[in-house]
C-alpha cells in the first residue's frame, strides 16, 4: 500500500482469469461466512419474529420460550463458527494470493495500521472486487459443518463406520510389511481425515481434491493446527427444524479431536520414512490427472469413500482408477449412489457440445458432456467389465449418517455399498 491509502503493485495470483475469479469467490465465501450467517440465520429471523402479532411475539420473547435470547445465543455461536471460517480464509489467502502480491503491499505502513492479518487480507480482497457467488457461500457453510464429520470426537461414530472398513481392508492386504512404499490414492479426499488415518497407519498416501473449499480447509487442519480443540463448532445451530430442544440445536463440538502433526510425528517413531514425507495432496480433477499417462500404474491401492457418485460418467472414474493402479492393485470403495450430477441440466452433450473433439471433452474431466445414473449392481458389473475381479461386495450391512445430528427428529441414514476389487 502506498501513500493515499491506495493499493499498488503487480497482482497475478493465477494465470487463468476464470480460475482466479473462482478462487477469489471461494476465499470471499469463507471471509463472508460471519456476515452471511448473521444475516440469514438471525437478522431475517428477527424480522420475521417481529412481524408476528405483537401479543404473540411478546409471549414468545418471555420465559420459558425466550426466543430472542435464543437468537442472541445463535449470534454468539455464529461468531464461534466464523473463527474457523476466517482461519480457512487466511490459510487460503496466504497460500494462493499473498505470494503473488508485492511484499510492499503486505508490509506497508498502511497494512501495519490496519492491524491483524485478517483485516489486511480482507482489505486486499475488497480491492480486488470479487464477491462470493451464492453457490460458494453455500459450499463454505457445508464445508464448515463437514468438520463435525471429519474432525470432531462427536462425529467419530459417523466416520468410523466407513473409514474402519477401508482401513481394515488395506491392513489385511498389507499386513505387516513396511508400508512406506505402499502408495495409496484417496480421490475426493474432502477434509482429509482418511488421508491422515492412512498415513498414520504407515501408508504413503496421496489425497486428491477438485474443490478449493475442501483443499484449503483440509490444509488448515492438516498443516496449521495449533492445538486439539482449537475451534468450537456448532454444526446444527443454523438450521431451525427438527430440534427437540435448544440445547440440541446449539450443541457444540471441539475441532480438531486430534492434532494431526503430533499424531503423525508419533506414528513416525521407528518408521523408515517420516509420515510428513508420506502424505501429499493434489489439486485436480480426478479423471484428468489419474487418467493420464503420467500417473499410469502408480498406486498399489485406491480408496474411494462417498466419492464415485460425484461422477457424471462413472466410466471415466473406473478408467482412471484402472489407469493409476498397478496390476494386482486394490480398489476399496464405500459409499452411496446419490448421483451428484442428477440435478445438472439434462441435455448437456447435445448439439453445441458435440462439436468438441473427443480429446477436448476427455480433458474436460467431469466437465465433459453427458451423464448417467447407475444402480449398485450396474456399477459393480461395470467395474468387472473394465478388468477388475470383485472380491467382496456388501450393501446394507453398514448404516451411517452424513453430518447428521443424532438427536434430530429427522434422521437420514445411508446404507452404503462396500466393495473390494482387484485389477487383473
Ligand atoms: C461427498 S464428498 C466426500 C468427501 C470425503 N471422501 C468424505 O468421505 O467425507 C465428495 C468429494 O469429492 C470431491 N470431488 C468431486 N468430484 C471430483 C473430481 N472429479 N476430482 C476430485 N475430487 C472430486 C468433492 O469436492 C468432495 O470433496
Amino acid at each position: 500500500m502506498a501513500e493515499g491509502g491506495e493499493w499498488h503493485g503487480d497482482y497475478d495470483p493465477l494465470a487463468d482469469p476464470e480460475e482466479q475469479k473462482h478462487l477469489l469467490s471461494v476465499l470471499d465465501s469463507f471471509r463472508s461466512y460471519r456476515r452471511a450467517a448473521h444475516y440469514n440465520a438471525t437478522h431475517t429471523r428477527r424480522q420475521a419474529f417481529y412481524s408476528l402479532p405483537s401479543e404473540h411475539w411478546n409471549l414468545l420473547a418471555s420465559p420459558p420460550f425466550s426466543v430472542l435470547d435464543s437468537l442472541s445465543q445463535l449470534d454468539d455461536l455464529i461468531d464461534q463458527n466464523a473463527k474457523l471460517a476466517e482461519a480457512i480464509f487466511k490459510v487460503g489467502f496466504r497460500s494462493f494470493i499473498a505470494p503473488k502480491l508485492d511484499r510492499t503491499i503486505l508490509f506497508s505502513p498502511h497494512a501495519a495500521k490496519i492491524g491483524d492479518e485478517l483485516q489486511i487480507y480482507s482489505t486486499i480482497l475488497d480491492k480486488l472486487g470479487i464477491k462470493a457467488t451464492p453457490t460458494d457461500l453455500d459450499k463454505a457453510r457445508s464445508c464448515i459443518n463437514q468438520f463435525y464429520r471429519d474432525w470432531s470426537a462427536e462425529g467419530a461414530s459417523e466416520r468410523a463406520v466407513v473409514l474402519s472398513v477401508v482401513l481394515s481392508a488395506l491392513a489385511a492386504e498389507f499386513p505387516s510389511q513396511d508400508r512406506s512404499s505402499v502408495k495409496v490414492l484417496v480421490p475426493g479426499a474432502g477434509l482429509g481425515r482418511l488421508v491422515f488415518e492412512l498415513c498414520a497407519a504407515g501408508f504413503a498416501t496421496e489425497g486428491n481434491e477438485l474443490s478449493y473449499h475442501a483443499l484449503i480447509a483440509s490444509s488448515l487442519v492438516l498443516n496449521h493446527t495449533r492445538a486439539v480443540g482449537e475451534y468450537t463448532l456448532a454444526p446444527f445451530a443454523l438450521h431451525g427444524s427438527n430440534h427437540r430442544s435448544r440445547a440440541d440445536q446449539f450443541a457444540t463440538c471441539k475441532i480438531p479431536d486430534v492434532h494431526p502433526g503430533k499424531a503423525l510425528e508419533e506414528a513416525s517413531k521407528g518408521a523408515s520414512v517420516h509420515a510428513f514425507d508420506r502424505m501429499s495432496m493434489t489439486a485436480a480433477d480426478f479423471c484428468v490427472l489419474y487418467g493420464s499417462k503420467e500417473t499410469e500404474e502408480t498406486f498399489q491401492a485406491v480408496a474411494t469413500v462417498f466419492f464415485i457418485d460425484t461422477a457424471p460418467n462413472v466410466i471415466r472414474y473406473v478408467e482412471a482408477v484402472k489407469n493409476c493402479l498397478v496390476k494386482g492393485g486394490l480398489w476399496v470403495n464405500i459409499g452411496p449412489l446419490l448421483w451428484h450430477h442428477a440435478d445438472r441440466s439434462r441435455g448437456s452433450g447435445s448439439h453445441g457440445e458435440e462439436t468438441k473433439s473427443e480429446a477436448q471433452t476427455k480433458d474436460a474431466g467431469i466437465g465433459e458432456p453427458g451423464s448417467v445414473e447407475l444402480t449398485d449392481q450396474e456399477v459393480v458389473k461395470l467395474v468387472e467389465h473394465f478388468g477388475f475381479v470383485v472380491e467382496k461386495h456388501e450393501t446394507g450391512t453398514t448404516e451411517t449418517g452424513y453430518i447428521q445430528n443424532p438427536r434430530s427428529m429427522l434422521l437420514s441414514v445411508y446404507r452404503p455399498s462396500f466393495w473390494i476389487a482387484r485389477k487383473k
